[in-house]
């Protein structure tokens, strides 16, 4: 199987994790983008969908699902995301979609994390992959220089030659070089920097649950 197909694989067994009459925490990605499409076939048995992106709103509204507004739902019994990397311990690097913000906010307000993912993305130390940091622009040097002095390599994304803006109207910084060893204080550390919206690693809201698409079929590994 290739990855896309290990991708459409997990999408379809997240639906395990999706209750009659639930409104569903939807990340963002292609592995997402599999699941929504395999959510669109239990579209008349679920109330809906609270989402964490432009994107994923779109998608799921040209399929039939109702996007209702986070603040309009005060829990939800599970998110579905993917991630760029996940250790054995459930913590992720995400925002390799740039989403990551409006992801930790709607798994903060969700009882149950599902990470679904092909096995490229588990590891055992988070880092290999750029570890994407929400900012304010005004603060986006800063907070390189703050990254160069822990000896990373940072540098503002772009996308056509400019700072692709977010869906919040903010920057990402991408640091290279890091290895995560403690993700939950990391997280907290960088989280009190001034200027940052939203750091990628995802500690505090880690998965609960990854389903991991592999040659054997899908693993189901729990923290
Ligand atoms: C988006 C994310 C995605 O979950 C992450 O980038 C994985 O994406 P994909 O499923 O396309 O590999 O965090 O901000």
């Amino acid at each position: 199987m290739n990855q896309d197909e290990l991708k459409a694989l997990v999408g379809q067994a997240a639906l395990a994790y999706v209750q009659p009459g639930a409104i569903v925490g939807v990340g963002t990605g292609s592995t997402v983008n599999k699941f929504i499409d395999a959510l669109a076939t239990l579209k008349n048995t679920i109330k809906g969908a609270v989402s964490s992106s432009k994107a994923s709103t779109a998608r799921l509204k040209a399929l039939g699902i109702e996007v209702f507004d986070s603040n309009d739902v005060p829990e939800l019994s599970v998110y579905i995301d993917g991630a760029d990397e996940i250790d054995r311990q459930g913590h992720m690097i995400k925002g390799g979609g740039a989403a990551l913000t409006r992801e930790k906010i709607v798994a903060a307000q969700s009882k149950q994390f599902v990470c679904i993912a092909d096995a490229s993305k588990l590891v055992d130390i988070l880092g290999a992959f750029p570890l994407p940091v929400e900012v304010i622009p005004m603060a986006s040097a800063r907070i390189i220089r703050q990254f160069q002095a822990m000896g990373a390599q940072a540098g503002i994304r772009l996308q056509d030659g400019q700072a692709l803006v977010t869906d919040n109207g903010q920057y990402i910084v991408d640091v290279r070089g890091l290895k995560i060893a403690n993700p939950l204080a990391f997280e907290m550390q960088i989280s009190q920097w001034p200027g940052v919206v939203t750091v990628g690693v995802f500690a505090i809201q880690k998965a609960q649950v990854c389903l991991l698409g592999t040659e054997a079929g899908v693993q189901t590994l729990r923290f």
